[in-house]
Order: structure tokens, then sequence, then C-alpha cells
């Protein structure tokens, strides 16, 4: 810390709501219905659990346990992990993507998320009432986004609902760990289960809404989302989905993870804690996020008009049929307002875990205050937000998404596996994630951790690269100039961070050896 002393998890709940709220995001209840209907529906589910056996839980375990073992010395970020695990002076610039990914994720996830609490407030005003279509629907989100003239007829009120939620994002970052994050994950954890299972429970009583269209029921909106397309099993395409699913929802390959397990004590167990984050992130995501949006969706569009929704993205199953669905159905201003404030605590508890590696890495490294730290991150995201809110038109989110949510996080997942399992060692690794473990780690994940893990990555990304890599590097069909320079913004604005997070890193090594010289360094 930069000053006093390294703040703790106060109670082992609050650890595991903290993490569990860190992994359940936007990404449990929007992204992975839509992956699954639009990568074979119930198929699906074959890539995706393998994912998690072979590169979502033993990641976890080392990801705690990376975390863990930096914290001991009084750091949170991965630039000081890897450079405590590998001796070489690049090891520390590898650890800055453990302070990029995540940074740039939450510039763009904070304004998605605003837009939940938004809905949330217009659901239960009846701003959206009269509208009955999705294509209204869709009017009315993209006048609220400022893309068009319509219900809204400027973006102000978007750019409110993002300024109130960035402030919250900052104001519970500046309470600290126990006092912000901790607090809120077991407020809004219990909460999001609460509404979640409201949710299912409406879904799965809802039969045929409309007796014309027998077909439109939820039953056939289960076996829709259900039922394997094993044809879909040959498609590569499917099975990097399904990993880049794993890695997104469970906060892996993002710095997220080892920042939060870098607040327990030395001897604090990893094996259970880690599962049963892990195990709860699951259960959000397959049991409730797969029941809710695109079984809905079915029971009032069909399988036909759903597949339509999904290829549109998640942000049509979430801002556009439900809200349709819910002036369908009785009390639907309330069964919408808990549906999006469902979908903004999976935010704020997912957005400040994001925010927590800049901050801990200003506090640890730059030897900032907390307040301090979190003023800078509160600054970076603001105005790197404006950015995201006035080009979102020109594709500036869906850049950034995809070269740090989607294929910077695998990378870096890659990366963790060999410095951990392979330049540290998986005899001292597996010693770090099994110290303290309230349960017997099954020894085959040693093996898998070793070499399945890291294989899986590396075929994985060599195959992406030769598939789409190209095409996304020249960004082949982007037609507009606007979008071409838009989309070339958003890459130097990543570039920017990314070298400026680099050049904070050498200073901070610097000054680190400096100090050790002098003998003025107490924590190694
Ligand atoms: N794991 C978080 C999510 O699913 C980032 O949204």
């Amino acid at each position: 810390m930069g000053n006093g002393q390294r703040e703790y998890w106060q109670s082992r709940i609050g650890l595991i709501l903290a993490v569990a709220g860190n992994a359940i995001g936007l990404g449990n209840f929007l992204r992975f219905p839509v992956q699954a209907a639009k990568n074979g529906g119930g198929a699906f589910m074959i890539p995706y659990f393998v994912a998690l056996l072979l590169l979502g839980i033993p990641l976890m375990w080392a990801e705690w346990a990376m975390g863990r073992y930096s914290g001991q010395h009084g750091h949170g970020t991965l630039p000081d992990t890897f450079h405590r695990m590998w001796k070489h002076p690049a090891a520390k610039y590898f650890g800055v993507l453990g302070v990029f990914l995540p940074l740039a994720i939450v510039i763009y996830y904070t304004y998605i998320e605003s837009w939940t609490l938004a809905y949330s407030w217009f659901a239960a005003t009846g701003k959206y009432a009269g509208i009955t279509t999705r294509e209204g629907m869709g009017g009315f989100l993209k006048s609220f986004q400022g893309l068009e003239q319509g219900v809204f007829t400027s973006i102000a009120a978007a750019y409110a609902f993002f300024v109130i939620t960035l402030g919250l994002n900052v104001w519970v970052l500046y309470r600290g760990i126990t006092g912000g994050i901790e607090k809120l994950a077991k407020i809004a954890m219990p909460l999001l289960f609460v509404f979640a299972i409201v949710l299912v429970v409406r879904v799965l009583t809802l039969g045929t809404p409309d007796p014309a269209y027998p077909d439109r029921n939820v039953v056939n909106g289960l076996g829709f989302i259900w039922n394997p397309d094993f044809s879909k099993l040959g498609d590569v395409g499917v099975w990097l989905a399904a990993a880049g699913q794993i890695f997104f929802t469970l906060s892996l390959g993002a710095g997220m993870i080892p920042t939060y397990a870098s607040y327990m004590k030395k001897d604090q167990d990893i094996a259970v804690n880690a599962l049963a984050t892990s195990t709860t992130n699951e259960f959000a995501e397959v049991i409730l996020g797969g029941t809710i949006a695109i079984p809905v969706a079915c029971a009032f569009f069909g399988v036909a008009g759903t597949i339509a929704i999904a290829q549109g993205g998640a942000f049509d199953l979430g801002f556009q049929s439900m809200p349709v669905i819910f002036g369908k159905i009785p009390l639907g201003a309330f069964f919408g307002s808990i549906w999006f404030l469902l979908l903004f605590f999976a935010g704020i508890t997912s957005s400040v875990a994001l925010a927590s590696p800049a901050v801990a890495f200003l506090e640890d490294e730059m030897k900032l205050s907390k307040k301090a730290a979190v003023s800078v991150v509160g600054a970076v995201l603001f105005v790197c937000g404006n950015m995201v809110i006035f080009f979102l038109g020109f594709g500036f989110l869906d850049e950034m998404d995809f070269w740090v949510g989607t294929f910077g996080i695998a990378f870096l997942g890659l990366v963790e596996a060999i410095i951990f399992a392979w330049i540290f060692g998986m005899i001292k690794g597996w010693e770090e994630i099994t110290r303290g473990a309230e349960m017997k780690v099954p020894r085959v994940f040693y093996f898998i951790l070793k070499y399945v893990t890291p294989l899986y990555l590396f075929v994985l990304l060599v195959t992406w690269a030769v598939k789409e890599g190209v095409g996304v590097l020249i960004m082949k069909g982007v037609e507009k100039p606007a979008e071409i320079y838009a989309r070339w913004g958003a890459r130097g604005l990543m570039v920017l961070l990314l070298v400026s997070i680099c050049v904070m890193t050498w200073w901070a090594f610097k000054k680190r050896a400096s100090d050790e010289g002098r003998g003025t360094k107490d924590d190694g």
C-alpha cells in the first residue's frame, strides 16, 4: 500500500461473495445465452465444460495462488507477481497486461453497465411503456445512445446515467476492500440471486403466452437453448467461443482475480474458495442466465425470431426484446426493473473488480494513497469513457472489446500458465495452491495445469490467428472512413494506455531497486 497497512478481507463469506461478484457480471446474463444460442445450443455446453475443466478451474487456482503470493509482499498486481516468479527483466512488462487489460475493459464496461441502471429506471417509471415491438425498442435504444433522434433528442440522459454509474464505482473503490467492495458484494449478491430466481420462476410459469402461436412457449425455448446440435462440434469457431466465454465469465486472464486474492492472509485456503466462487458463477450463468433471456424470447418471438435476435448480439437481447416482453406480461414494470437492476448489480460488482488492478498498481507500485489512486483511475475512466460514448456508432467499443475482452484475456491466460507452471515451476506452484487447502486438490490438475492448459490455449490462439486474426487486424469488411478512423482511434488509445503503464512500471521498479540498494525497502 502507498500509505499504511495492506487491507484484508474481513470475512470468508465476504471474500467468496466479492470474488463471485467479480466473476458474475453482464457476461453471465447477456453474453452467455447469446453465445450458447448462436453456437449449437446444448452442444455448445460440451466445449464449454471442457474449457471450464481444462482452462477455467486450473487457471482459477493458479490466479488465486499468484495473487496471495504477491499479497504477502504487499503487492497486488501482475507486474510484481511475474517479477517475483520469473527473475527476468521482461517479466514485469508481461505483467503490465494484468493492469492494462482490466482497465481497458472497464472503460466500456462501465458505459454498458450505466444503460442497465437507466433501463431499470425507465422500466419503473414507464418511459418505454408504450413501445410494443422490437424495432420500436431498437429505436428507443438508439435514441438513448444518441445514435438517432427519437424518444430521446440528445445523449443527455445516457450521459447522466454514465456519470452516476461511474460516480458509484468510484465511491465504492474509495471506501476500500472491506468498507467498499466487500460491503457491496454482501448486499448486491444476495439481491441479485433473489431477483434472478424470481425471474426464473416467472419465465418457467409463462406457458404459451399467445394461444394463436402454440409453438411459441417456454418448453420450446428451453429446447432451443439446450438441444444439442452436434454438427457444430466440428467448427473450431465454437471451441474458440466456448473458451472465450469461460475466460470472460470467470474474470480470468484479466488480472482481476490475483488482485482480489492479494488481500488474503498467507495461509488462507485457496482450493475451496476458488472452487466455491467458480461454482457460484457457473450456477448463475448456466442455470439462471440460461433460463431467463433466451427461453422467454422464444416464448414471445418463436425460435426463428430468437435466432434473429441472438445474431444481433447481447444488446439486442437484453435491451430490445426483454423490455417488449415485460410490456406484455402483468406486473411488467416490476419484472422489467428487477431484470435491469439484476444486470446492474452484476455489472457493478464486476466493474469495481475490473478497476481494482489499476488502483492497486498505483497504490502498491506508484505509492499513491488510496484516494489519489482512485481519483486517477476515475479520471482516466471518465475521459476515455467519453470516447466510447461519442464514438459508439463507429465501432470504437467493438474494437476495444475484441482486442482486450476477447483476444487479450486469452493471451494473458497463456502467459500466466507458462510463467506459473513452467518458469516458477509446478512444484512450487502446487505448493502455493495447496498450502492451507481445506480440500484435497485432485492431483490430476497438477498435470492439467502443466501440460494441457498452456497447450490448449496455445492451439486456440494460433487457430484463431490463422482463422480470423489477419482479417481483424486489417479491419476486413469495415468500409466507412469514419469507422476506420474511430477504430484506429480505439487502437491508439489502447496503445497509449499500455505504454503509459509500461513506463510507470519501469519507473517503479527502478525506484524499487535503488531503495533496495539503500536498504529502505521493507517488502522484499
Ligand atoms: N466476469 C465478468 C462478467 O462476466 C467480467 O461480466
